[in-house]
């Protein structure tokens, strides 16, 4: 065989390649459509004031380039994709958002990254399907009208590296399943009503440099095992109910 033969069939091998790719690699774009119905039927089910900000958010179809109508979200409001087309960051600072998560589409949106819904007036529950963002590294729901206790099911988010709750109506205890987001550098819960201890399982959380639960009802002492936590570089524990002593560990 000589070099000119040789180099056809590697040629008609790349050829062949290349239209396998074409037909077989869904394309992108794909994953948005249902993500875009989730996310506007999330949308009617908040007040009117939010309508207006998330007047983007509409299902009016783009045409994608290479293929057929589809609806997609990605250049909504707020919203942010993968080259795949899959939602990755929502981030609705002070859009006037007015309602509940009921509707919130948990199930459709496992890319999820990056959520922030602070300052609005978000109420309701911080719904356990929370478990299902199991990508987010960032949530922020901060400045709402959030009730109801922090679900336990926040364990699941083991990516997560940034929480900030405060500003809310928020009862019950701090969960002791926060021990297990081992990459979690803030925690900011102040101006709540948390009441119960701090968790002792706070120790485990090495990367965490900011912790803030002033103004909450916490009560009972201050675990030792927070002297574990030997990236800490900021505590607000104050206006609580807090007793005993500083334990000696924090000198770490
Ligand atoms: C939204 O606006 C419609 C029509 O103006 C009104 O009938 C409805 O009560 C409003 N809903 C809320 C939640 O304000
Ligand atoms: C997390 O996101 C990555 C990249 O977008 C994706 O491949 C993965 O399936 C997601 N995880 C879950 C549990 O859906
Ligand atoms: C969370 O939201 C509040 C209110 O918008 C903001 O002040 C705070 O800086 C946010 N947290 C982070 C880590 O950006
Ligand atoms: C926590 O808040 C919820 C919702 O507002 C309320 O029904 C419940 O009684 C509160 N629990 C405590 C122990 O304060
Ligand atoms: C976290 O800390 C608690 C209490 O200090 C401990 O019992 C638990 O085994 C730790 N969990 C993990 C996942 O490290
Ligand atoms: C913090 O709590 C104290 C005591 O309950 C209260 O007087 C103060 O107004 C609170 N701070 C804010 C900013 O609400």
């Amino acid at each position: 065989m000589d070099s000119s033969s040789e180099l056809k069939r590697v040629m008609s091998l790349v050829d062949a390649l290349a239209l396998f790719t074409i037909f077989v690699i869904p394309l992108p774009a794909h994953a948005s459509p249902a993500e875009a119905q989730a996310l506007l039927k999330w949308k009617s089910s908040l007040g009117n004031h939010s309508v207006s900000s998330l007047s983007s958010w509409t299902p009016s179809p783009r045409k994608a380039t290479g293929s057929n109508l589809t609806v997609s979200p990605c250049a909504w409001y707020g919203i942010s994709c993968n080259q795949a087309g899959s939602v990755i960051r929502i981030n609705l600072i002070g859009a006037n958002d007015e309602g509940t998560l009921d509707e919130f589409p948990f199930s459709s949106l496992s890319h999820l990254m990056y959520m922030d819904l602070s300052v609005n007036s978000v109420f309701g529950h911080i719904l356990p399907q929370i478990d299902l963002l199991s990508n987010l590294t960032y949530l922020n729901l901060s400045i709402n009208r959030f009730l109801g206790k922090i679900p336990t099911e926040i364990s699941s988010l083991t990516k997560l590296e940034v929480l900030h709750l405060f500003f809310n109506g928020l009862n019950g205890s701090i969960p002791l399943e926060i021990g297990q987001l081992h990459l979690l550098s803030e925690v900011v819960l102040y101006l709540n009503q948390l009441h119960g201890s701090i968790p002792s399982s706070l120790g485990n959380l090495s990367k965490l440099a900011r912790l803030y639960v002033y103004n909450n009802s916490l009560s009972g002492s201050i675990p030792p095992e927070m002297g574990y936590m030997i990236n800490l570089k900021v505590l607000h524990m104050d206006t609580n109910f807090l007793t005993g002593l500083i334990p000696s560990t924090l000198g770490n």
